[in-house]
């Protein structure tokens, strides 16, 4: 249709993916037999998809599946098939979340993380011409003190790291958990991101530590954020940009956010549209803004207004920026 050719021509940024759920199932395989390890068993014989339906079952295909990533060139080769798609999706500029505890606690090295992810987003630059930037991810259902050694360990590589941010499973686990880590991390230069996923249980009270105590630039979802009217006009002022993922949202509950998203979207709010996990959700970039502007009837101004967003809350400089929009 013409609407699909529109996103599909139209350059684009991308803030809100996890490196490790850009992990297909034929890459899992392909990696687990170089590796000499089982093909972990959520992965089928054909490569028909992963199976899930709400956020912990998620989590619970996605963490087993990492088993299978060991060496640099793992790592490397993860990133890399990501960055080909972005960059075939006509993705100019994507930050890349990434999930180091999930593989320090298997006894892989931060160094053997982080050097094989960076040399992908080297060659994208070379290659494709294309811009990626790290953020760093703590996994929210550990503990404090483990997400502080890993922003310590993290210390030496801060060059290839933009930001950090706070992912996995937030039931009982609000950003007050960590401030103490964020503070620090704010003090080393990093940006801050956290996710405040949809629906949870203290839905605004996670959002209200995350923008008044914490002092996020960014909010990963957030669209509860529509349920007060204080902290809606807090993150207006402030610029604080909401990174929303409408396939996500379809999985992992009934509802996908569609309404908010649009209410945010023409009430000024900086929301952008992003693919979280495309191996697992089935849909990278393009196929989240398809499926959006379908079914919210978008006109071509609203997916300009979404990507003038996106470049306007990337963590690049002001210059940088002009070079996009
Ligand atoms: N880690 C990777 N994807 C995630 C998601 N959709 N929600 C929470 N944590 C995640
Ligand atoms: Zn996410």
């Amino acid at each position: 249709s013409e609407i699909k050719e529109f996103i599909g021509q139209m350059p684009k940024a991308e803030l809100h993916m996890h490196l490790e759920g850009a992990l297909e199932p034929s890459l899992v395989r392909l990696i687990a037999q170089r590796n000499n390890l089982p093909v972990p068993s959520s992965v089928q014989e054909q490569d028909s998809g992963y199976s899930f339906n709400d956020l912990s079952s998620f989590l619970a295909v996605y963490y087993p599946n990492m088993a299978v990533l060991q060496t640099t060139q793992d790592f490397h080769d993860l990133a890399w098939s990501y960055l080909t798609k972005a960059h075939e999706q006509k993705i100019v500029y994507a930050e890349i979340f990434f999930d180091p505890q999930a593989h320090t606690s298997r006894g892989v090295e931060f160094a053997t993380v982080i050097s094989g992810y960076h040399s992908a987003t080297i060659e994208a630059q070379e290659q494709f011409g294309m811009s990626a930037s790290l953020i760093m991810c703590f996994l929210r259902d550990m503990d404090a003190q483990s997400a502080m050694n890993t922003l310590t360990e993290a210390l030496p590589y801060k060059d290839k790291i933009i930001g950090v941010g706070l992912d996995s499973d937030e039931r009982d686990n609000p950003p007050s958990k960590f401030a103490t880590v964020f503070a620090k991390a704010r003090e080393e230069g990093f940006l801050l991101t956290m996710h405040c996923d949809i629906d949870q249980k203290n839905s605004i009270e996670h959002i209200r530590q995350a923008v008044e105590e914490i002092g996020v630039d960014r909010m990963d979802h957030g669209t509860n954020i529509v349920e007060n009217a204080r902290l809606l006009n807090v993150v207006i002022e402030r610029g604080i940009g909401l990174t929303c993922c409408p396939i996500s949202n379809s999985v992992v509950t009934e509802d996908f956010k569609g309404a908010d998203i649009k209410r945010l979207l023409h009430d000024g709010v900086k929301v952008t549209i992003n693919s979280d996990d495309p191996a697992y959700f089935r849909g990278y970039l393009n196929e989240n803004l398809e499926f959006i502007s379908e079914k919210l009837s978008l006109t071509r101004s609203d997916l300009v207004q979404l990507q003038r967003n996106a470049f306007g809350i990337a963590w690049i400089s002001h210059d940088d920026k002009s070079n996009y929009i």
